[in-house]
């Protein structure tokens, strides 16, 4: 089935689909292993993303998603096929992971200005921003305190906002929510919308929940393992925010033909 459009997010979407992609990716396949006995873990991946735009990638655990999401940052290179930033030179990208990679003796200002300082002194500036994003993701009562001090939520909000802190080009978020509690998790999802909607970053986010993904993203592409491939790009036009539609009609049918999809890779 076809989502019925709504006015807010059809004109969003034709509008990103009218200026050029930010990135495209064309082709692309990652072999792990010699071409004869190695694992083909993805293979012919086709996608642009557009500018401020917020995809997400759903499909069975190792069809691949881990692997895009690290040719993407930059932090490997396809065996075939190409990466390409329509600016002419590869973006600046960060990644939230499923574990919050925060350091334990830091903190929460400390944490989030890293970016900053593994390269130099911390300015004014920099701990300006920092606060701001501590405030952005919830955290300005606790900039002073450690991760051992928070809760799993408000360490992977903190994990966010770091990831947030350099501006890039493209976040990215593999399974960032993933250990967290149902309700934890939707509040959180409902929080990064929010964000999103008020910073307009460009994002891809992977994801085991279907739901998770309809919330939050433009598009939604399902990918099936061995070898990893898109079957399919699911343009989620719900209205936003979509915290009050979650459990409606509308938001499962979504949910239930998304899940179909990855059931079933030929389905229609
Ligand atoms: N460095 C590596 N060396 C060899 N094989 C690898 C490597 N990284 C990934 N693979 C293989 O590539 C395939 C895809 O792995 P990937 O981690 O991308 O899956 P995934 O979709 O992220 O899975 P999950 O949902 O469980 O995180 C798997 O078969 C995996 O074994
Ligand atoms: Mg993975």
């Amino acid at each position: 089935m076809r989502a019925k459009p709504s006015l807010v997010s059809s004109a969003a979407q034709n509008a990103a689909e009218a200026k050029p992609p930010l990135l495209t990716v064309n082709k692309v396949g990652r072999i792990f292993g010699s071409a004869e006995s190695g694992v083909t873990a993805l293979d012919g991946i086709d996608m642009a993303i557009g500018k401020g735009e917020f995809v997400a990638i759903v499909g069975p655990s190792g069809c691949g998603k881990s692997t895009l999401l690290r040719l993407l940052a930059d932090l490997d290179a396809p065996t075939s096929g190409a990466i390409t930033w329509t600016s002419g030179q590869a973006g600046q990208s960060s990644v939230a992971f499923q574990e919050h990679r925060l350091l334990p003796w830091s903190s929460v200002l400390d944490n989030i200005m890293l970016p900053a300082t593994m390269r130099r002194r911390p300015n004014e500036k920099d701990r300006n921003r920092a606060l701001e994003l501590a405030s952005l993701v919830g955290l300005e009562a606790f900039t002073k305190s450690r991760p051992a001090e928070l809760s799993g939520g408000m360490r992977q909000r903190a994990s966010v906002a770091r990831a947030l802190f350099p501006e890039p080009d493209l976040l990215l978020l593999d399974e960032p929510f993933g250990a967290l509690d149902a309700l934890t998790r939707e509040k959180i999802t409902g929080d990064t919308e929010e964000i999103w909607l008020k910073q307009r970053f460009t994002a891809l986010l992977i994801t085991h929940s279907i739901a998770e993904a309809v919330h939050l993203a433009d598009r939604v592409f399902v990918m099936s393992p061995r070898p990893g491939r898109v079957t399919h790009v699911v343009g989620i036009e719900l209205e936003r925010p979509r915290a009050p539609l979650v459990g409606s009609d509308q938001y499962n049918a979504l949910v239930n033909d998304i899940r179909a999809k990855l059931q079933d890779p030929d389905h229609g």
